[in-house]
């Protein structure tokens, strides 16, 4: 299944539909060599969307913003997905895997037990634009083999709505049709969704799971909450609820991401995600000790 192709369709039914709990600005900051993005799902927000750990946006025209990359540094203890609207971006790591990240496709990585990578952009003029989205692992995984996937843009399900929206399907699966990555546990739900001025998104969602709707261009409305572009709405986790359902009066883009909570402790010291104060000791000094070599 792929854009290409026209698939039947299942409806998703929702009769109790999320609200929003509130709207999120994100946090003009920058990482790696001085790279300029917006973090939308902050440090303070993790035990609220567990199982996510950071939305990072990014999106210019300057090539300062960007030029410098993420050059070689560690990670352990989760996932990282990165998903590149526009651009071109070179990744390599400590296992010997490198691959070009562009225009529309996702690398889905899982750092495990420890890895060392650097993602540098290919490209030295334009517009680079896109998302890295941190998903938590359990704990059992979290010292898991590294492990990561490039799905290009084609590999990634696509499929049309009656009424006029387009939905990227990363990863879970919306409307019968399944996206391009499955995970255990978290089993998050990660869509991408073009809206035409007119149109409206149904999704059903399990009342546990942990949601938002971040808004990259245009405007949505959500029940009677209004949520204009660069923010987040984090979605109600009503107990009766069974889904969400999204309208776009211009068009609009936007990305709705849920997952199930973990419900385990958090500790975070920088590109390190653990369980405990003592494993995160643990990754400092296997990392110093050139272990995630
Ligand atoms: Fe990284």
């Amino acid at each position: 299944m792929n854009a290409r192709t026209s698939p039947t369709l299942q409806h998703e039914v929702v009769s109790k539909p999320r609200e929003v709990e509130r709207l999120i600005t994100g946090t003009a900051t920058s990482d790696g060599a001085g790279v300029k993005l917006t973090r939308v799902l902050t440090q303070g927000l993790q035990r609220r969307l567990d199982p996510f750990l950071m939305l990072d946006a990014f999106g210019t025209d300057n090539p300062e913003d960007y030029i410098g990359g993420f050059p070689d540094h560690p990670h352990r203890g989760f996932e990282t997905v990165t998903y590149m609207i526009a651009g071109r971006m070179r990744h390599r790591d400590s296992a010997g895997n490198e691959g070009l990240l562009q225009n529309g496709g996702v690398q889905w990585m899982t750092a495990g037990r420890g890895l060392v990578h650097s993602e540098l952009p290919e490209q030295e003029d334009g517009r680079m634009e896109g998302f890295q989205l941190w998903l938590n692992l359990p704990a059992s995984d979290k010292m898991c083999a590294p492990w990561y996937r490039d799905l290009q843009s084609a590999d990634i399900p696509e499929f049309r709505t009656a009424e006029g929206v387009t939905a990227r399907v990363i990863a879970g699966a919306s409307h019968g049709i399944a996206g391009g990555m499955q995970r255990e546990t978290t089993l998050p739900l990660y869509l991408d969704l073009h809206f035409e001025p007119g149109s409206g998104f149904t999704q059903a969602l399990p009342a546990a799971h942990n949601g938002f709707v971040y808004v990259y261009r245009g405007a949505l409305r959500i029940g009677d909450t209004s949520v204009p572009a660069q923010r987040m709405a984090i979605l109600k986790n009503q107990p009766d609820s069974d889904g969400v359902i999204l309208h776009a009066d211009e068009p609009t883009r936007a990305l709705l991401i849920a997952g199930n909570p973990l419900n385990e402790p958090i500790a975070q010291y920088g590109p390190f995600v653990m369980n405990s104060n003592e494993q995160i000791h643990q990754a400092v000094e296997d990392f110093r000790a050139g272990k995630f070599a």
